[in-house]
């Protein structure tokens, strides 16, 4: 059992908890995410990793209550327990795979959605214990859903766009970008990660721009483990699984319409077996557990 230690409503319907998950924290690194089951009878939920504290062996995770797992999640107080922790899963961030030296000649910005703000964090303070300086754009539908601000400020320059107007700059992502472009800052490097129609639209600009993107696919997951066939989407014309081959893909290679149409289709019975009359076996690797 997983005991939580924290727990605190963030912003509306959106939960961050603080686990002791010691062999996790030791081995986790930015851009991977852990699988959670509330408790024995529960759903396998992928969530991305918000923070992690090596020394105090605790892992912090961000959720939005939008089905019945999470929903039962975000019920739970300090001194509850969690069935299950099972992480570090996925790829790390590429970020970690660079050089102190080739990360200080890139001007980096990370364009944090909504929710998706959460695993954007341990990559800019990741960036800031290298001394490696990152812009991060935070966008939000209105001022009392932007969150972890404070937490940002200290590690990265941090531009706060809300759609509304009612906190920062007004509009979207996309328009904080091409503003902060407009304004000099000539980005060389994007991580952008939250709704997937956001980081389509981000895709887009970039594309533009000529900014080399890298998006977090972690919305298509079902269960995380590369047995469902949820995470299934094309890259570069190639098929790829989010959960075990990402979740951090190049956004320009991404086909963003086929994932968000899929992942429509993967949710009902009748999708589920259009997409196995279209595609053959959904699964993974073929391990012959499929039934
Ligand atoms: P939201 O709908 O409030 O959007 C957040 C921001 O994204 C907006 O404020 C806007 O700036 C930008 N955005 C939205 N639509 C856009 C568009 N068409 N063009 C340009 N920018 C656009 O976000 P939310 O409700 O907090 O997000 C929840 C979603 O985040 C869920 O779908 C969840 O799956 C996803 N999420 C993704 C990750 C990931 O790893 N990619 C992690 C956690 C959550
Ligand atoms: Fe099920 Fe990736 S989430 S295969």
């Amino acid at each position: 059992m997983f005991k939580i230690l924290e727990a605190n409503e963030l912003a509306t319907n959106i939960f961050q908890m603080i686990v002791e998950a010691p062999r996790v924290a030791d081995a986790c690194l930015p851009g991977q995410f852990l699988i959670i089951r509330v408790d024995d009878e529960g759903e396998r939920i992928p969530l991305t990793i918000c923070d992690y504290n090596r020394e105090k062996g605790t892992v912090e995770i961000v959720v939005q209550a939008i089905g019945a797992e999470t929903y039962k999640l975000s019920k739970l107080k300090a001194g509850d327990e969690l069935a299950d922790v099972v992480g570090p899963l996925g790829k790390p961030s590429d970020l970690c795979e660079m050089s102190v030296e080739e990360l200080k000649k890139k001007k980096i910005v990370f364009i944090a959605g909504g929710v998706g703000t959460a695993p954007v964090y341990p990559q800019a303070k990741y960036l800031k214990e290298l001394g490696v300086d990152c812009d991060v754009i935070i966008g939000a539908k209105t001022k009392d859903l932007v969150i972890l601000e404070d937490r940002f400020k200290e590690v990265c320059n941090l531009h706060i766009t809300t759609d509304d107007g009612s906190y920062g700059r007004s509009g979207m992502v996309t328009k904080a970008l091409q503003d902060l472009w407009d304004e000099g800052n000539k980005y060389d490097h994007c991580v952008a990660i939250g709704p997937m129609i956001m980081m389509k639209f981000v895709c887009k600009l970039t594309q533009e721009l000529g900014i080399p993107t890298v998006v977090s696919m972690n919305p298509i997951m079902v269960d995380g483990t590369g047995m469902c066939g949820a995470c299934r989407l094309t890259v570069g014309g190639k098929v790829q699984f989010a959960c075990v081959d990402g979740p951090e893909f190049d956004g320009h290679k991404v086909d963003f319409d086929q994932a968000m149409n899929r992942m429509k289709l993967y949710k009902t019975e009748e999708g589920r077996l259009f997409l196995k009359a279209q595609e053959g076996d959904t699964h993974h690797g073929g391990c012959g557990n499929c039934e």
